[in-house]
Parts: C-alpha cells; sequence; structure tokens
C-alpha cells in the first residue's frame, strides 16, 4: 500500500498486522507494527530505510512497481537494526553500487549483520546531501536513541524529519496519520514505546531534543520508521517526550506480584486498602505477574510515583516471573520512583528480602524493609498488611523526590563511574573532547555532560 506523504515523497514500507512479539519476544506488540521506508523522488532519488528481513522480496518488488531500482541514487540507513535494514540484501543484490548513507557505527552494525562491504558513506551530524530541486538532506546523529548508530535525517523544502525510531510506535494502522488515528490508542502506542526502549537512554533524548530545537529547523512532518508520521502539530511529539524524559511519573502506585495459593494476592489487595484509606485520590493498579503482559506491566511502572513488589517465597527465593521483572527494570533505569516489597513465606522467608535489595540496585527509593505474612495470611496479618499500605503513603510524603541535583551533590568532587560503560569521570584530568578543563569537580561539570563511551548522559554517573 504506497501512498503519498507529501510532495514527492512516498510511503514504501509494510504494514505487519500479525506481529505479536517484537526483538525476538521482547516486546509484546498487541496492535502489530509497521516498518516504514521513504521514497523521495526528486532530481536525484533516495530511498530512507528499508524493512525488517521476512518481507524483503516483497519490499523491493513493490518498491521496482514504484521505480525502476536502478534510479535510486542514495540509500539512508539512519539505523542499522534489522527490522529497518532487513531488505538491504535483497535490495544490494540488484543495485550493488549504490551509496548508503550511514553513520560510522551504521556501517559498523551493517557489517556486523550482513557481513558485506557496500559502497558506505559517512555521515555526520550537518552533512547534507543535495537532492536537486532546492532540496537537500540533512543529517542529525542520534547516538544511543537507541542504538549507537542512530540518525535522524532531515528534508529541507518539505520541512520533514525522518527520525526512525525516536516518536515511533509499534501500531499498524490503515490510516498512518497522527490525525486520522485513534488518539487513544496512539497515546497508548506511545508511552508503551518510550517506557519499554527509551527509558535509559532519558538524558540523552532530553539533550538531543534541545540540540535539534536550537537548529531552528522548520519542522512539517516527523516520519518515524514505526507506526503512524506525525503531521498535525508534528512537535506535539516532542514536547511529549521531554516530560516523559524527565524523571515521569503520574500519581499512580502500581502492586505487582505473582502468587502460588493467593496469599501473595491477598498480602496485594490489603496493601492497596490500606493505600486507599491513606490517599483516596492515588490511582492504584495491581497485576499479577503471571498473566498479565510484561511490557504493559512496565509501562504502569514508568507512570508510577511508586511500586510494590511481591512474591512468595519457594525454596528461599522470589518466584521466576518476579525476578525477571526485577532485572527488567535494573536495565530500564527508572528514575525518581520509590518502592517496597512484600510476600508470604511458610517455614523459611527470603524471598521480600531478596526484592528489597534488587529494588534498590535497580534505583528505586526503598522505603521500607518490606513486609511478609506467615502461611495464608491470617486476619492480623492482613489487617497489618492494610496498615503497611498506610505507612507506605506516609513514607512516601517524607522522601520527596531525588533529582539531578540531588545527585550530583552526592557525587560531589570524587570519581564518578559510568553505570552502563564503567568508564570513570576523574576531575583531577577533566573530560577534554567537552571542554571540560582538569580540576572540575563533578558538580561543576554541564547537565549535557555525556559519557564520552556510550554517551548516556550525566544523570547515568554513581561514585567510583
Ligand atoms: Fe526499529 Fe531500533 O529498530
Amino acid at each position: 500500500m504506497a501512498f503519498t506523504v507529501k510532495n514527492n515523497i512516498r510511503w514504501v514500507g509494510k504494514q505487519d498486522w500479525e506481529l505479536r512479539e517484537f526483538h525476538g519476544s521482547e516486546y509484546s506488540t498487541h496492535r502489530g507494527s509497521s516498518y516504514n521506508s521513504y521514497l523521495v523522488k526528486e532530481e536525484k532519488i533516495a530511498l530512507i530505510d528499508t524493512v525488517w528481513a521476512p518481507y524483503a522480496e516483497e519490499f523491493v518488488a513493490n518498491l521496482a512497481k514504484e521505480i525502476d531500482l536502478g534510479a535510486i541514487d542514495y540509500i539512508i540507513a539512519n539505523h542499522g537494526e534489522i527490522d529497518h535494514s532487513g531488505a538491504l540484501p535483497a535490495l544490494m543484490a540488484r543495485i550493488p553500487d549504490t551509496p548508503i548513507y550511514c553513520t560510522a557505527n551504521g556501517a559498523k552494525s551493517l557489517r556486523g549483520h550482513y557481513h558485506q562491504d557496500w559502497n558506505f558513506r559517512i555521515v555526520k551530524t550537518g552533512d547534507s546531501l543535495d537532492l536537486g530541486n532546492g532540496k537537500q538532506l540533512v543529517f542529525v546523529e542520534m547516538p544511543m536513541l537507541h542504538w549507537p548508530d542512530s540518525m535522524a535525517t532531515y528534508l529541507t523544502g518539505d520541512a520533514v524529519l525522518f527520525s526512525n525510531d525516536a516518536f515511533g510506535q509499534h501500531y499498524a494502522s490503515s490510516q498512518m496519520f497522527n490525525d486520522l488515528c485513534d488518539p487513544v490508542e496512539l497515546q497508548e502506542e506511545c508511552i508503551k514505546y518510550y517506557a519499554n526502549i527509551l527509558t535509559p537512554f532519558s538524558p540523552l533524548v532530553t539533550q538531543k531534543i534541545h540540540e535539534v530545537l536550537a537548529l531552528n529547523l522548520p519542522i512539517d512532518m516527523i516520519a518515524t520508521s514505526h507506526g503512524i508520521i506525525w503531521r498535525d502539530k508534528p512537535t506535539q511529539i516532542v514536547e511529549q517526550y521531554l516530560k516523559w524524559a524527565d524523571n515521569y511519573q503520574e500519581n499512580q502506585i502500581t502492586l505487582v506480584y505473582d502468587t502460588m495459593w493467593n496469599g501473595t494476592r491477598m498480602m496485594a489487595e490489603a496493601i492497596a486498602e490500606g493505600i486507599r484509606k491513606a490517599d483516596r485520590d492515588v490511582v492504584i493498579k495491581l497485576f499479577n505477574l503471571s498473566n498479565t503482559d510484561k511490557n504493559d506491566v512496565l509501562t504502569h511502572v514508568f507512570r508510577s510515583k511508586a511500586i510494590l513488589v511481591g512474591s512468595p517465597t519457594v525454596n528461599n527465593v522470589m518466584l521466576p516471573h518476579v525476578a525477571a521483572l526485577l532485572e527488567e527494570m535494573t536495565g530500564l533505569r527508572f528514575k525518581n520512583k520509590a518502592a517496597a516489597a512484600f510476600g508470604t513465606h511458610g517455614w523459611s522467608g527470603g524471598a521480600v528480602e531478596r526484592i528489597t535489595k534488587r529494588l534498590d540496585d535497580a534505583g528505586f527509593r526503598v522505603l521500607n524493609p518490606g513486609i511478609t505474612a506467615e502461611w495464608r495470611p491470617t486476619d492480623d496479618a492482613l489487617a497489618q498488611g492494610v496498615s503497611f499500605g498506610e505507612a507506605f503513603i506516609e513514607q512516601l510524603g517524607k522522601t520527596g523526590q531525588n533529582t539531578a541535583g540531588d545527585l550530583a551533590t552526592c557525587a560531589d568532587s570524587g570519581k564518578m563511574r559510568c553505570q552502563t560503560c564503567s568508564w570513570t569521570y576523574d576531575p583531577q584530568q577533566g573530560e577534554a573532547t567537552q571542554g571540560v578543563a582538569a580540576g572540575t569537580a563533578w558538580q561543576d561539570v554541564a547537565e549535557t555532560f555525556l559519557c564520552p563511551v556510550c554517551f548516556m548522559g550525566k544523570s547515568d554517573f554513581v561514585p567510583a
């Protein structure tokens, strides 16, 4: 279903209505997805991104109906991940000498995937490519949003930003423009995408958006590589990203748990009752991890100001669904969220202590040592659960929020280690490539500072 996006820009991608799992089985796609590829037909012809490998032959066949493949002058690979580059082998088999414009890391990832030495042309931020008719493609590197190779491409004249993964959603839609599709579905898919994919890179999101906004480029459309194209007030999603990247939370508390014989569920409900007694305004959500989609739960964690995580003790440890969620939350590096653990046990405990430790490791502000009930909770144990919920609200009110400022103060003048790659900032040496002079204390380093190895932001650093 090729269609015109604007003037000489044609969408030539693939709607994947059947997709229910993405990144292997890592990300649920209840509403399918799309792999958006764009053909820009000016005096010169450029193809921006392709589609996932299973649709490679279909993609190339459809593309050949749009254009003589030999007439394509340039291929732009904004990102090497195979959902966008997967049709390159099939396409390059037909037009092997066509230049592929990508970042240096893009060439690395494409070589890594396909082991082909195609005609790569390396671009950096600000480089441009003339398409004729007064239009140019301008490249903007977007390292770690969400791969080191990521970039966006801006088409002057039409003022369209081809943003690749950024601002996208896993959402198959016949409408394909934000003003035509269901706004509730769109919002749900956007926040899920941000929460599950982009959360760890929030400091970079903020920095990169401000960098792009400072260029004062007119933006008439944002053409993503997944889901719909933003043409009605396109910068609304940019503003939304700035909010999500800024320690986002809503007035919500989420309880997630697994349960064997319902004891932990009973404790979850008792704690929720206590929370409700203490705060009638807060939204409370309960999820049994064994029967709820993990990515939906993580989206609710992202929206919450606090979470409670529960498990019965089995062989001195927690149930595996709970352990898996804690591992995933550690990687997502949620900020500015409080937490506590709860559970049940028979002849020996262990789960609550382990959950508490893992919540702390994952960067949550743990408010107390948690609560566990023996065997099937008695009425007394459930009453204690209610009291625990009430006390949790009181503790939450007292603790305030972690801020970047607090973290900077904690770190003060010592060495600081990047949690992602372990590169260490040494104030004695500074960081010359970003103009940070030797002798600069961490608290005086600009908030826009990035780890020179993995590009994570300042808030990702901890005392070394
Ligand atoms: Fe849609 Fe990072 O690939």
